[in-house]
């Protein structure tokens, strides 16, 4: 029987795999072990916590024993490592914990997973989830490609990158049966609201301004969440060992216009008058260090894998919007307490 380890299983990316692993194989034993930090909420994941092949367990990545006696009494067969310090701004602001959590811990839960698969890594897999902001930032044209050479230029990517290194380190020294993929940004339900898209969703809500940083012409490539949950099962199932998968959407915006775009659709669905939404764009000082502009080509895994994106990003967008309107108690929840802090820190400081 597969039994599988999902860290970070509680957070935004963690809680859409967590969920399409619980559901779609039932016959798999699924632990997720999440430390619950700010971004991690098990609100995420009520629709199947009582699922009889779910198991939560709260702990740290970086807590060698409790990995020892989580390998011990699960025996798993699986780790999908999805647990990390996510958020650049913050990154920028206490470096150590994106250290601490991302190179440590990785490494921690690799140092366990050899221990216990050193005698037999037949039909073990240790999945990395990563991202594509270890390649760095690219000019106005161009693709990150998995041969890119790395060029991580924030903590938050410096230290994905870190642990990418690692995770590659004990596959060749010691033939730990790894994958990595890499993504590009993103979006959908359960996001939390430090990052652009939802912090703006919560701020057009609430008729707060919009913080665009800089002249708002840095570019992501926005991938709606749960094609990033299927790419994630395609490539721990059938993807090879030893390999990276870059995962992307084929779908750049300038964070202007999207925000345009969301101002857009959302005086549609609140009903309020054309252009009202616009109005609260502010532009503030930009990011340290600001990347550019991000832009994957997922062609491997499309020719390899057979996947491929589902959803245009206009019907993404309304639907994660129409899910914020319709979950304003999850909203509330996660922007009472702390992040009226952070948000205090980050923007009125
Ligand atoms: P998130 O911040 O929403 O969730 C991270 C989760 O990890 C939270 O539940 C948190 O409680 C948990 N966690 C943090 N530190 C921990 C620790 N020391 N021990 C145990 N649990 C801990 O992040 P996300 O956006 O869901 O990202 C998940 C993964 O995907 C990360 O590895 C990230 O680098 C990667 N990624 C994210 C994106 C994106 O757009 N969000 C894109 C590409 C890759
Ligand atoms: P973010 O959602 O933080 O993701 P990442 O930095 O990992 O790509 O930011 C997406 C883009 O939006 C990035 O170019 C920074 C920009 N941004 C703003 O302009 N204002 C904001 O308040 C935030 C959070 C981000």
């Amino acid at each position: 029987m597969n039994s599988i380890l999902i860290t970070g299983g509680a957070g935004f990316i963690g809680s859409h795999l967590t969920r399409l692993f619980v559901t779609k194989y039932p016959q798999y034993k699924i632990v997720n072990l999440d430390a619950l930090t700010y971004a991690g909420n098990l609100e995420n994941l009520t629709d199947v916590e009582k699922a009889p092949n779910y198991h939560f367990v709260k702990g740290n990545i970086t807590n060698l024993s409790l990995l020892r006696s989580l390998f011990e009494e699960h025996q798993f067969t699986g780790v999908i490592h999805c647990a990390a310090e996510s958020h650049v701004d913050r990154s920028i602001t206490d470096p150590l914990a994106f250290i601490t959590t991302n190179v440590m811990g990785t490494a921690a839960l690799l140092q366990v997973a050899k221990e216990n698969w050193k005698d037999n890594m037949e039909g073990k897999v240790f999945y990395h989830i990563s991202t594509d902001e270890v390649y760095g930032s690219l000019g106005q044209t161009g693709f990150f490609y998995e041969d890119t050479a790395y060029s991580p230029r924030s903590p938050y990517s410096a230290s994905k990158a870190s642990s990418d290194h690692i995770v590659r380190a004990f596959y060749h020294t010691y033939n730990m049966p790894i994958k990595i993929s890499n993504c590009s940004n993103n979006y959908g339900p359960y996001h939390f609201p430090e990052k652009l898209i939802p912090l703006c969703i919560n701020n057009i809500i609430n008729n707060k301004s919009l913080p665009i940083y800089g002249k708002g012409e840095n570019v992501r490539d926005w991938l709606f969440v749960e094609d990033h949950a299927r790419a994630i099962d395609v490539i721990f199932h059938n993807g090879k060992i030893g390999e990276t998968y870059n995962i992307g959407g084929h779908n750049e915006w300038t964070n202007i216009a999207l925000v345009k775009e969301l101002c857009k659709q959302m005086d549609e669905k609140l009903g309020r008058e054309k252009g009202a939404s616009e109005k609260l764009i502010t532009y503030v000082t930009d990011r340290a260090g600001h990347d550019l502009r991000y832009a994957i080509d997922a062609t491997k895994l499309k020719n390899e894998l057979g996947w491929l994106p589902s959803l245009q990003f206009e019907a993404g967008i309304s639907k994660t919007i129409d899910w914020y309107l319709q979950n304003t108690k999850w909203l509330e929840d996660v922007t009472s307490g702390n992040y009226q802090n952070y948000y205090e820190a980050q923007y009125n400081s």
